[in-house]
Parts: structure tokens; sequence; C-alpha cells
């Protein structure tokens, strides 16, 4: 099946980046959020990170200017999806708001359309349940910032067709995405395996087996990372990184997925790392 027209179900950090790669790969993309405020926040994010990109030489002024020229956006997801052959769902890390928006993108995008979402830890057989047509709904986790990592994880639920597989990789290809196939376990790869070293550079901080500083240069000198954990950890949000270790420990069941204290104490702090100008690390 070939996919022109998309639509993207939340304007964010990682909805504009998604939009962005998709009008800049030629195909016309729809943006729908709750408000024109976000919009159009979401509009001239795009329009800085595509400049970004043209001053840099990695695309033509031309091609800026097309792929602006392909985007739209919306505040009625009835009529932003109503013509598309793929959604991708990119709105809150919460099950509510996300069932409520599978069932809606059920019942207004086109019966031929893939259903896909990009969330970091959300089952997609629980999000394929809400809809009709769960074989046609995938994960399609982007890494953050879009337009610049790799990385497209490729999630099957539980019955997502071989066809829907195989349609969401040739487009991640397309793309220019390197895609990877991942059952749909808790957290999948990237999240099984980043959140439990984060969660325990936080013991490591807690325990005061060295300080934040040393135990970032451990891991960046030592295991060749380009950023340390708790770097990393500031980076994604402390709450985000909660979130993920409390969906693998209740999924997963078993105590190593426990969530650090000290972690739990830093997000009701409301220490959240970059996006509130401290966590491990002080931003002002
Ligand atoms: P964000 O908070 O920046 O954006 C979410 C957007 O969804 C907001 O603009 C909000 O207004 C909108 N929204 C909420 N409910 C809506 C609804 N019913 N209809 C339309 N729009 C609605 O969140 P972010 O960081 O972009 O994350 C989005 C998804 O991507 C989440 O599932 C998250 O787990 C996943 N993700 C995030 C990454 C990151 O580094 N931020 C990396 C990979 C995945």
């Amino acid at each position: 099946m070939s996919i022109d027209r998309i639509a993207v179900v939340g304007g964010g950090t990682m909805g504009n980046g998604i939009a962005h790669v998709f009008a800049l790969s030629g195909r016309e993309a729809t943006i729908v959020d709750l408000n024109q405020d976000v919009l159009d926040e979401s509009l001239s994010t795009i329009e800085a990170n595509l400049t970004r990109q043209e001053k840099k030489d990695r695309i033509s002024t031309d091609e800026k200017d097309a792929a602006l020229d392909r985007i739209r956006t919306s505040t009625d997801i009835a009529d932003g999806v109503a013509e598309v052959d793929l959604v991708v769902e990119a709105v809150s890390e919460t099950m509510e708001v996300k069932a409520s928006v599978f069932q809606q993108l059920d019942e207004h995008a086109p019966d031929h359309a893939i259903l896909a979402s990009n969330t970091s830890s959300i089952s997609i057989t629980a999000l394929g349940a809400e809809t009709s047509r769960p074989q046609q709904v995938i994960g399609m986790h982007f890494f953050n910032p879009v337009p610049v990592m790799k990385l497209v994880e490729i999630v099957r639920g539980l019955v997502t067709s071989d066809d829907a597989y195989e349609t969401v990789e040739a487009l991640a290809e397309d793309l220019g995405k390197t895609p990877v196939e991942v059952e749909d376990y808790p957290g999948f790869v990237s999240n099984r395996i980043l959140m439990p070293m984060i969660n325990e550079a936080i013991f490591c901080v807690m325990e005061g087996v060295a300080s934040v500083e040393d135990i970032d240069t451990v891991m960046k000198l030592g295991m060749n990372h380009p950023m340390g954990p708790l770097t990393l950890a500031d980076f994604i949000g402390l709450d985000v990184c909660l979130n993920i270790m409390e969906v693998l420990h209740n999924e997963l069941g078993d105590d190593k997925y426990r969530p650090c204290p000290l972690l739990r104490r830093m997000v009701i702090a409301g220490k959240l790392g970059r996006k509130t100008g401290a966590g491990f690390y002080d931003y002002d």
C-alpha cells in the first residue's frame, strides 16, 4: 500500500518532528492538536529546524519550502484524519488519552488507514483493542530529535498483520530511518534496556557510590556513551523515566525494575530535569 497522506495527532515535541520528516519525504502531513496555539508553535519549530538543515546544506531552500507547503494543521481530529493512509499518534503518554484518541481514529480515518502509535511504553495490543481494526494498529516509535535520530522501533501488537508491518517498515526506510522489528512487550527494546540503566545510575547517586558528574564520566569515558545516564535522564524528563519504570515494574512484575526512591522524590519535588530548570544538574 502506498502511503501518500498522513496525519500526526499531537503536535508536541515528537509530533512536530514526525510531521517534519514525513513532509520532507514528499508526503502531505496534517498535524492535529487540541488548540491552535500549540499548532502554531509546532509549525514554527518545524520551520526553524528545516532552516537549520538548510544552513548545514543538508536540504535546499526549495526542499524546505516544499516541505512547509505540504504541512497543514487542524484542531478537529475527524477532519484531520478523514483522507489519510496513515495516522501517527503522538499525544501525551497516558492510556486514557490514547484510548480515546484511538477510538476517534477508528471512527474517522478511512478503512484502509494504518493507525500507528509513537508510544514509549503503552501496549500496542491494548491500543488495537480500542479499535475495530487491531490488525492495522502498530507501534512506530521514533526517537528525539526525530529529524536527526535514525532509529524507528516498529512494534507488532499481538494481531498486527504482516501487511501493516511490511508497509510501515518500507515507509520507515523511505524516510531515511533504520527500522527494527520489536514484539509488543513493556518498554519494547529501547526503554527495557535504557531505563533500568538510568535507574541504576540514580541508585548509585542515592547510595553515594559516586558524584553525579563522576557517574556520567564513567559511562562516557568507560563505555563510550555520548551522554552520561544522569544527563540523559534530565534531557528525557525524570517524570517520564519514573513513568516508564513503573510500567516495566507493574507489567513484568520483577523487583529488578523497582523505581529508585530518589527518582520518586525528585519527581515529587518537581525536579524533572531540563524542562523545569533543575534535575541532577542545574540549568539556570
Ligand atoms: P508532548 O507533551 O510534547 O506533546 C503531546 C501533545 O499531545 C501536546 O501538544 C498535547 O496538546 C497533545 N494532545 C494531548 N491530548 C490530545 C488529544 N486528545 N488530541 C490531540 N492532541 C492531544 O509529548 P511528547 O514528548 O511529544 O510525547 C508524545 C508521545 O511520544 C508520547 O507517547 C511519548 O511517550 C512518546 N515519545 C516521546 C519521546 C520524547 O523524547 N519526548 C521519545 C519517544 C516517544
